[in-house]
């Protein structure tokens, strides 16, 4: 008789099967030091329930489940008593203060290292200017070994426990993560887990026709599963190559390929495979990484006849991870990156999957207010979706190393009179500078001439209008992009959530072109935002007759202010209707107080009735932190082209 598995059935089953293993997992690991194992035990029991019902779901149906599940908590185990002191140390801080990154001291950085600073040793000492911003969170672009040449700007990963040689070794990558520690800054990688590099050792295996590493691949001998597959599969990388297989001509076999052709996709269908990539993840916890970005997390399961994108297993696999991060690493947490749908986005922001989530639709419309000089779409989106979980947090940003793509939700769109199609390629006309009148140089990425798609490339000022006001030498130009720069920066600063800064953007770094001459990167427009960084630009950051300088000590006030003020700590916010559509506005509220925020997205002023600044909570006497100033409401508030005021009541 088959099975009916119940809540209560998996309950029972989840206490028989840990008293059958404690007793085996307690003589493996009988030289624990002190009370060691205790502590892993006693997180193991907290965690189990919720852990094999999802194990079980995954891979429950195998005849050799009750084997992997050993192994898993094993590895579990192994690598938390492997993880170093000092880190423990940090288990038990966190644990005490989950919600740590909710501070408003918070604030976030991005670079590759390479591009910023040549290896390893050239950035650490670049410390002291990464304090001087401000920065408490460092994401570092994928640094370990990968293919040479093309290779997806590090996200095909060869080896997850070697750093890339040219960058430095694994010792230096921990030391960094100490000293970045015992400076408040927190080191966040990459978990680049939806797919290996096809030179991983996995890979090569695979190649040499060793069938247990097939296994840990989508591998096929003839079409017809790529076929059936690919009437439900939307095309990453279109520009690239159609279609999501590759042909091994070694191999004589088609591999799952989503993005580029050399990052074979991992096969999460086979248990070795979650357990392999366990073991990967926690070693990267030991060697300091805090957050672990979760890369392409949307695509790890794979189903036929549907489209292979956030299906309820690839949730089901980072609960998984969560759960055993939180029995051997309780310090880690992840972030999301799933650049799709909102409504997906959401699914995958809890305390119990990602705690932390990039929030690509605050950055993709605040770009379209800004062609637009609308902000409607923005106001309505985020009254309705900026909400998420207690315990968790977005990362908002107005650029990073990837493409903008409009992933707004038409439904909405509609709602306001927007047609998503129409207003997609607008957004690509005015970003690439086709439409008249743009103030845009960005560049198109990856258009698909199949389904007249595209996303958009560029770095913060070009796309902000900066690159095209200096060649034109349009000084009132270069004053509104620098504005421009400023208004998307001051909303990601205040709206609730961790800032991030593309590090670069802060001395309004303009696209580079230099990449179409290199041809492992020329078919890749996002190149054109990942110049090497200029120091000597940043060193003119001090001197505000430079651009530099004026992007600079714009930034730098702002943060000066988000960090002094607890009431933008965590994300509660309300979106209001300031009753004048240029106008995007908001309140934050706490305990310590209430800050009204106004962002005026066009080029002309634009006046707010003295009603409406009343209604959200300020007297008549008020004060803008923003400019300083104290504001006396006898008529409406006028505000100047692009200008942000941050008014508390006085
Ligand atoms: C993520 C990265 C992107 C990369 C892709 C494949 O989306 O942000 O740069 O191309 O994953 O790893
Ligand atoms: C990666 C790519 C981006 C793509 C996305 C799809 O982030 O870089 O271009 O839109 O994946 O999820």
């Amino acid at each position: 008789m088959p099975i009916e598995v119940t809540p209560a059935w998996l309950t029972k089953q989840a206490e028989l099967s840990l008293r059958r293993l404690l007793p085996r997992l307690r003589a493996t690991f009988a030289a624990a030091p002190g009370d060691e194992w205790q502590v892993i035990e006693s997180r193991l029991a907290a965690q189990f329930e919720r852990l094999f019902g999802l194990l079980y779901h995954l891979y429950g149906a195998r005849y050799d489940f009750f084997y992997h599940l050993e192994q898993i908590l094993e590895t579990a185990a192994r690598m938390a008593l492997e993880r170093p002191a000092d880190l423990k140390a940090r288990d038990r801080e966190r644990e005490a203060n989950a919600n740590w990154f909710e501070s408003q001291e918070m604030l976030g950085g991005v670079c590759y290292v390479d591009l910023f600073a040549g290896n390893l040793a050239g950035l650490r000492s670049k410390l002291p200017y990464l304090k001087e911003l401000g920065l408490t969170y460092l994401h570092l672009m994928p640094l370990f070994k990968a293919p040479q040449g093309e290779n997806d700007g590090g996200y095909a990963v060869s080896s997850y426990r070697e750093v890339n040689p040219s960058l430095g070794t694994m010792a230096e990558l921990s030391d960094l993560a100490g000293e970045l520690r015992r400076h408040g800054i927190s080191l966040v990688v990459d978990f680049v887990f939806n797919h290996t590099s096809e030179e991983h050792d996995w890979a090569r295996r695979a190649q040499a026709g060793e069938e247990e590493y097939e296994d840990f691949y989508y591998v096929f001998p003839d079409r017809v599963m790529p076929d059936a597959y690919e009437r439900n599969l939307r095309e990453i990388f279109p520009g690239a190559r159609p279609g999501s297989f590759t042909w091994r001509p070694d191999m004589g076999k088609w591999v799952w390929t989503t993005f580029y052709s050399f990052q074979w996709d991992l096969n999460y269908g086979n248990p070795a495979v979650f357990r392999a990539m366990l073991e990967e993840m926690l070693s990267l916890a030991n060697t300091g990484v805090e957050v672990l970005r979760l890369d392409a997390v949307a695509f790890i399961w794979k189903q036929l006849g549907t489209s292979c994108e956030n299906l309820p297993e690839a949730h089901m696999i980072i609960q998984a991870y969560n759960a055993l991060a939180r029995i051997a690493a309780p310090a880690l947490i992840f972030k999301s990156e799933a650049i799709v749908h909102p409504d997906e986005v959401a699914r995958y922001i809890s305390p119990e999957r990602c705690q932390l989530s990039y929030n690509p639709l605050l950055m993709a419309l605040l770009w379209e207010s800004l062609a637009t000089r609308e902000v409607d779409l923005l106001q309505h989106s985020m009254a309705e979706r900026f909400g998420i979980a207690p315990g968790c947090a977005w990362v908002n940003y107005v650029r990073v190393h990837d493409d903008i793509g409009w992933t707004f939700d038409d439904a909405a769109a509609n709602r306001l009179g927007i047609n998503g199609y129409d207003h997609r390629r607008f957004l690509n006309a005015f970003y690439t500078g086709r439409f008249p009148g743009s103030f845009s140089r960005g560049l198109p990425f990856m258009e698909n001439p199949r389904t007249g798609d595209a996303r958009i490339s560029g770095t913060c000022a070009s796309l902000a209008g900066l690159e095209k006001a200096l060649r034109e030498e349009d000084d009132e130009e270069v004053e509104l992009a620098i504005r421009r720069i400023l208004l998307i920066h001051s909303v990601i600063l205040s709206i609730g959530g961790i800032p991030l800064i593309y590090l670069g953007d802060e001395v309004g770094t303009l696209n580079d072109y230099a990449y179409r001459n290199d041809p492992t990167k020329a078919a890749d427009s996002r190149w054109v935002h990942r110049p090497f960084t200029d120091w000597t630009r940043i060193q003119c950051r001090a001197d505000l007759t430079t651009i530099e300088g004026r992007v600079y000590a714009g930034l730098r006030r702002l943060i000066a202010l988000r960090k002094a003020n607890a009431t933008l700590a965590n994300g509660n916010m309300l979106v209001i209707d300031p009753g004048n559509r240029h106008v995007f506005g908001y309140v934050r509220q706490s305990q310590e107080g209430r800050l009204l925020i106004l962002c005026n997205f066009s080029e002309n002023e634009q006046p707010i009735a003295a009603n409406t600044v009343r209604a959200h909570g300020l007297s008549y006497a008020f004060r803008d932190h923003i400019s300083g100033r104290d504001v006396e409401l006898k008529d409406d508030l006028v505000l100047a082209p692009y200008q942000v005021q941050w008014v508390t009541a006085r």
